[in-house]
């Protein structure tokens, strides 16, 4: 039980790398509220953990106020936020709409930003907390063809760092995964094709596509106490996929 009776706020909790990660911190024994935009969804996941579910859009401030304040009357705290809601989008810069530019932006990086400052307000006056990132190799390297994804990944791992250095004179940690290829719904149509599946693994040195166990593995040692002299750190789970 590595995380008993931490509570834990996981945005994008309802599917893929989200829900993953609030089924393995349940199992650590923490209590875990799902806020998620599908609402239906983050009720069932919320369900199935015994959690709380709190419908939230990230992109709105006030909702992520909601989702706070809601965490905090029903569980007297918020130990650790996780902020996995996010989407895909193709598109290269020369094909990329603004309006489809500015829906990325606003889910990935605004989103995580919003939640995480509210987040960050009460973990910074308890004088402890950890803020997870889940940002992607696409923050790192870039890709072809997704240039909106790429650049609000990028975005969320600089957040990751400038927002370390604020909150680490209060105790408070904010770290990033970035997730190589996991198959989940996100993925699941651009992995249907086989030709497209062999050769996304074959660039995976590891030979296989990740998992969202494998993420939540990652998240949990963020989380733990284990990591308590980590911050400002993006930790890549990949398979190999970025180092060459
Ligand atoms: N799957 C991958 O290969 C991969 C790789 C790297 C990074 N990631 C990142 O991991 C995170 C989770 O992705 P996933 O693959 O699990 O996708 P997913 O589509 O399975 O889950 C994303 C969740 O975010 C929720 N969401 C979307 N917009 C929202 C909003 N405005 N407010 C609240 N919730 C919202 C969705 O309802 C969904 O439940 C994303 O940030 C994604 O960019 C995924």
């Amino acid at each position: 039980m590595r995380l008993g009776d931490r509570v834990c706020i996981v945005t994008g909790g309802a599917s893929g790398i989200g829900r993953g990660i609030a089924a393995r911190f349940r199992a650590e024994g923490a209590r875990v509220v799902v806020a998620d935009l599908d609402a239906a969804g983050a009720e069932v996941a919320a369900r199935e953990l015994g959690g709380l579910a709190v419908p939230t859009d990230v992109r709105d401030a006030d909702a992520a106020d909601r989702l706070v304040r809601t965490t905090l009357e029903a569980c007297g705290r918020v130990d650790v936020l996780v902020n996995s809601a996010g989407i895909g989008r193709l598109g290269s810069a020369l094909e990329t709409t603004p309006e489809a530019w500015g829906e990325v932006l606003a889910v990935n990086l605004t989103g995580t930003f919003l939640v995480s400052r509210r987040a960050a307000q009460e973990m910074v006056a308890a004088r402890r907390g950890k803020i997870i990132n889940i940002a992607s190799v696409a923050g790192l390297v870039g890709y072809a063809g997704r240039v909106a994804y790429c650049v609000s990944k990028a975005g969320v791992v600089m957040l990751t760092k400038a927002m370390a250095l604020d909150c680490a004179p209060y105790g408070v940690q904010v770290n990033a995964i970035c997730p190589g290829v996991v198959r989940t719904p996100m993925t699941e149509a651009a992995l249907a094709d086989p030709a497209a599946l062999g050769e996304k693994i074959a660039r995976i040195p590891l030979g296989r596509l990740g998992r969202p166990e494998d993420i939540a593995a990652a998240a949990v040692y963020l989380a733990s106490p284990d990591a308590d002299f980590v911050t400002g750190h993006a930790l890549v789970v990949d398979g190999g996929m970025s180092v060459d």
